[in-house]
């Protein structure tokens, strides 16, 4: 049910990010009528365009890109009737003017007392500048609430970040500030806390005396695409560790929250980032390993090189791949290796977290090896959606011959999932912020990442390893897991 009316200012409107998701997540929020009837969007652009051309413009977004496809005429023209356009140099204080008439014409249109989400889906260089243009030009001044709902990169180093926070906090308190990570709004991620807290199963089990290792994986089939200017800048140590990748073991390893309020949750979040070892910039060679994919095939097509790639540099150094090897260090977690790795041009669209339990104290059953599987806990996060836990029986019709056994849930078959941005829009909108991050995150993620960043910027060339496109990534990174007597699991 959705409780408040307001009037969101969609920076970016005829962006990537928009057009692939935010266009569709609207309606499909709108379609389960997850928004409150009184809602406008305005989309700022620079180009002039007209209404009906920007219609026509998000009804191809939906058509293309939405989950739910629009099924009847007369319910689209109500939808689309909510979407204005103004024509905007965001570099230009008083083109804040028209916006701020925009607004004001469209609450009055639909009776909105005053409730303004600003969405930047724009370049990260512009965040500050915008912030502080919408407050100079009196758009923040609202009877309602004020919301900045803001996407990533949220700076590109700690200094960056808090320079940024800096500024942006000159308009809005960090109770108004909606950091995006868009990992926290699958479903399978926020599943993880209710399968960790809701089932008497796992916790006693959950800590270093019955678990030997947790494995994280977000793999992509995808190269760089269109996103070089980005992404040689960025790489996937800024891309996908900073963000996505330390959300998802923020996840795994908190303590249960005292109640389900987002600042408890948010705190439990945050001590795991503070009990994360941090490593020195001279021994980040002995718990990161990075790559560059080489040509290869994917999916049976031969494709490019990165440093093939449309505007990338021939000489790139910038890393594709990055995997490593992670240490809480607190009671629960002291000694337990934890292993992620994330890259663009692997073998598969995956990301999975597995936890693998300790061995048994003593065998007495054994597979036809010779040994015994380990328990496996295996939470799919994407495409798939699930759970299996991996046990061991005894083949039916054998005395002792012991294998391992799947028990599998499936979270979004037969049935679609929502999109994570359908969820996060309407937590924006609701006031709830659970599930973006808190400042204090984003800094110590940052302190964290800085010292491998350094490391690498100043390392020699010989340190990046190349893969072919379509594998697991270098085999070099079989060095960080070897000592622990572990291996990746590739359960799906
Ligand atoms: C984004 C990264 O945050 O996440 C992209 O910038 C990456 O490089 C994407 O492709 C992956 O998201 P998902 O939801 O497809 O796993």
């Amino acid at each position: 049910q959705a409780l408040n009316p307001f009037v969101m200012v969609m920076f970016g409107a005829t962006g990537d990010l928009a057009k692939r998701k935010l266009y569709a997540a609207l309606y499909s929020l709108y379609r389960n009528k997850l928004l409150h009837e009184k809602f406008a969007v305005i989309g700022v652009g620079r180009s002039s365009k007209e209404p009906d051309a920007f219609h026509t413009y998000i009804r191809e977004c939906v058509d293309q890109f939405g989950r739910l496809k629009v099924e009847d005429e007369h319910d689209w023209r109500k939808f689309i009737e909510h979407f204005a356009y103004a024509r905007v140099d965001v570099s230009k204080p008083e083109d804040y003017q028209i916006l701020r008439q925009a607004v004001e014409s469209q609450e009055k249109k639909w009776g909105i007392a005053g409730n303004r989400l600003f969405y930047m889906a724009i370049a990260p260089e512009l965040f500050g500048m915008v912030s502080t243009n919408l407050k100079n030009g009196g758009l923040t001044q609202t009877s309602g609430w004020k919301r900045l709902v803001i996407e990533k990169p949220f700076g590109k180093d700690y200094l960056s970040a808090k320079a940024l926070n800096e500024e942006i906090e000159q308009t809005f308190s960090e109770e108004e500030i909606y950091r995006i990570d868009h990992y926290l709004g699958k479903e399978m991620v926020q599943n993880i806390e209710v399968i960790r807290f809701a089932n008497s199963l796992f916790e006693p089990l959950w800590n270093n005396n019955f678990i030997k290792n947790i494995q994280i994986t977000a793999s992509e089939t995808v190269g760089v695409e269109e996103r070089a200017a980005y992404y040689e800048h960025a790489g996937a140590l800024r891309d996908m560790v900073q963000n996505h990748m330390l959300q998802m073991l923020m996840m795994v390893c908190m303590e249960p929250p005292s109640a389900l309020n987002m600042e408890a949750i948010r705190d439990e979040k945050v001590k795991v980032l503070r009990s994360l070892r941090r490593y020195q910039v001279e021994e980040v060679d002995n718990y990161f390993v990075r790559g560059q994919y080489a040509e290869g095939t994917i999916n049976g097509q031969p494709v490019p090189g990165y440093r093939q790639e449309h505007n990338v540099a021939p000489e790139s150094a910038t890393e594709t791949f990055v995997a490593g090897k992670l240490f809480i260090d607190n009671f629960r977690w002291a000694g337990v290796p934890i292993f992620i790795r994330t890259g663009k041009r692997m073998a598969k669209k995956m990301t999975e977290i597995v936890i693998e339990f300790k061995e048994m104290p003593k065998y007495l059953y054994f597979n036809r090896e010779g040994n015994l599987n380990p328990n496996l806990l295996v939470i799919r996060i994407n495409p798939d959606e699930g759970l299996s836990l991996i046990l061991n029986a005894k083949r039916p019709g054998t005395e002792d011959d012991v294998s391992p056994i799947e028990l599998e849930f499936c979270n979004n078959c037969g049935k679609e999932s929502p999109e994570a941005y359908e969820r996060l829009f309407y937590d924006a909108i609701e006031g709830d912020s659970t599930f973006f991050t808190r400042w204090d995150e984003v800094a110590l993620a940052w302190k964290f990442v800085d010292p491998i960043r350094q490391a690498w910027d100043k390392a020699a060339a010989d340190t990046l390893f190349s893969y072919q496109a379509g594998s697991w990534g270098p085999l070099e990174v079989e060095r960080l897991l070897a000592p622990h007597g572990a291996h990746w699991w590739q359960v799906q």
